[in-house]
């Protein structure tokens, strides 16, 4: 049989409710397979920062290094929104990225037909979106040199950060989003800032140059202000969306709300070797921590990408977007994509939900 070895790092928050739900389906949905998934544990984030001082401990690093995926919840949280850089959990996450080499970020946004009425956007606009936000991850404005505090020549204190990226991270990760582009709709925006910064008129130039390796993609480009209102205006406009590291960070929770919540946002961080980083697009959610409401559908969507993009296993991917897709037909709702008519429950439950709907496929086989 199969087998393979995941890292699993809950992490803060929400991150330890919505993995030990996804952990549960991932392993069903695998042994309907006939494929062995073993897991092992790790800190990461604040709950590392607690134990070890560090938010990657270099054991986390080196365990998610030498398995075959990763599973990541979230990371951060009030307690250690005042730290030092260093000692940060999103500077845990950053380098947890940057040591995996993922630098291409998948985030697809996809309205599904049963939650079009938790969408904030009108029902004839939300209806049928189905975008891919394809995210530089490891370069841009979150790693450029210099950065830093310091004082200017009015002795006034600063911030500073720099926005780099060199031909070679644009064209590995255009590349990237030029292929998934095929795979879809044949439709590429790359989105930029171009008639202002330096980083994104290099940009600009290597994907345009590149588009010539693609003759059977369609490529546009729009610059970023435009792109967030298009977003909201006409989202079915676009397919697949490059873009840096920030301007990906918040088109993609944009998108994620024309899909009904956040909550729902799977994401797979691939390099071009090694194991890749599956993640929901949200965060710890502290405001919700602790109380069984968090939805853990983002997670769950994401151990299918894992199983897809991370493994191969497009077998067991699909089990667990159908059951995803069959519990939502049922009524199931957690808050954050609840409406009337359908049935509230919190995170726990639906995992047994989309667990029993595992099962029943198996009945069904
Ligand atoms: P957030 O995504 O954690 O929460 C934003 C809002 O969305 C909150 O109201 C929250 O309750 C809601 N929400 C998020 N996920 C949800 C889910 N699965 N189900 C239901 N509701 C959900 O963003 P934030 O509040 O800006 O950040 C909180 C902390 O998380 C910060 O420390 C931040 O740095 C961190 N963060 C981590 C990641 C990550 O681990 N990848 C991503 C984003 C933010
Ligand atoms: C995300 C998060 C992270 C990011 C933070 C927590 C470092 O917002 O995964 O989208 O900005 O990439
Ligand atoms: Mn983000």
């Amino acid at each position: 049989a199969r087998s393979y070895n995941i890292t699993l790092l809950p992490g803060d928050g929400i991150g330890p409710e919505v993995v030990a739900v996804a952990k549960d389906v991932l392993s069903l949905a695998v042994a309907l397979e006939g494929v062995e998934l073993r897991f092992q544990e790790k800190l990461m984030g604040g709950s590392a920062l607690d134990a070890t001082g560090v938010p990657l401990p270099d054991e986390t690093l080196a365990a998610a290094r030498d398995s075959d995926a990763v599973l990541l919840g979230a990371i951060g949280g009030y307690k250690w929104d005042n730290n030092e850089k260093h000692l940060k959990p999103e500077t845990g996450l950053l380098q947890l990225r940057a040591g995996l080499r993922v630098f291409a970020n998948l985030r697809p946004a996809a309205v599904l037909p049963q939650l079009v009425d938790a969408s904030t956007l009108k029902k004839e606009v939300a209806e049928g979106v189905d975008i891919m936000v394809v995210r530089e991850l490891t370069g841009g404005i979150y790693f450029g040199k210099p950065r830093g505090f310091g004082t200017n020549d009015n002795g006034d204190e600063t911030g500073f950060n720099t926005e780099v990226y060199s031909a070679s991270e644009i064209d590995r990760i255009a590349r990237v989003a030029f292929e998934v582009a095929r795979k879809r709709r044949g439709k590429l925006c790359s989105v930029d800032k171009a008639n202002v910064l330096e980083a994104s008129m290099l940009w600009r130039r290597r994907v345009t140059a590149l588009a010539s390796e693609f003759p059977d993609i369609e490529l546009s480009h729009m610059y970023v202000d435009n792109a967030a209102m298009q977003l909201v205006r006409n989202p079915k406009q676009f397919d697949t969306i490059v873009t840096n590291n920030i301007f990906g960070d918040i088109l993609s929770d944009e998108a994620s709300m024309i899909t009904g919540s956040i909550g729902m946002l799977p994401s797979a961080s691939v390099g071009e070797s090694g194991p890749g980083l599956f993640e929901p697009i949200h965060g710890s959610a502290p405001d919700i921590a602790g109380q069984d409401k968090a939805n853990p559908l983002a997670t769950i969507l994401s151990a299918a990408m894992l199983l897809r993009y991370g493994l191969g296993e497009e077998n067991a991917a699909k089990r667990i977007e159908s059951a995803v897709t069959e519990t939502l037909n049922q009524g199931f709702r957690t808050g954050d994509i609840y409406s009337p008519g359908t049935t509230l429950v919190g995170c726990k439950r639906m995992g047994e939900e989309v667990l029993k709907t595992v099962e029943s496929q198996k009945a069904m086989a």
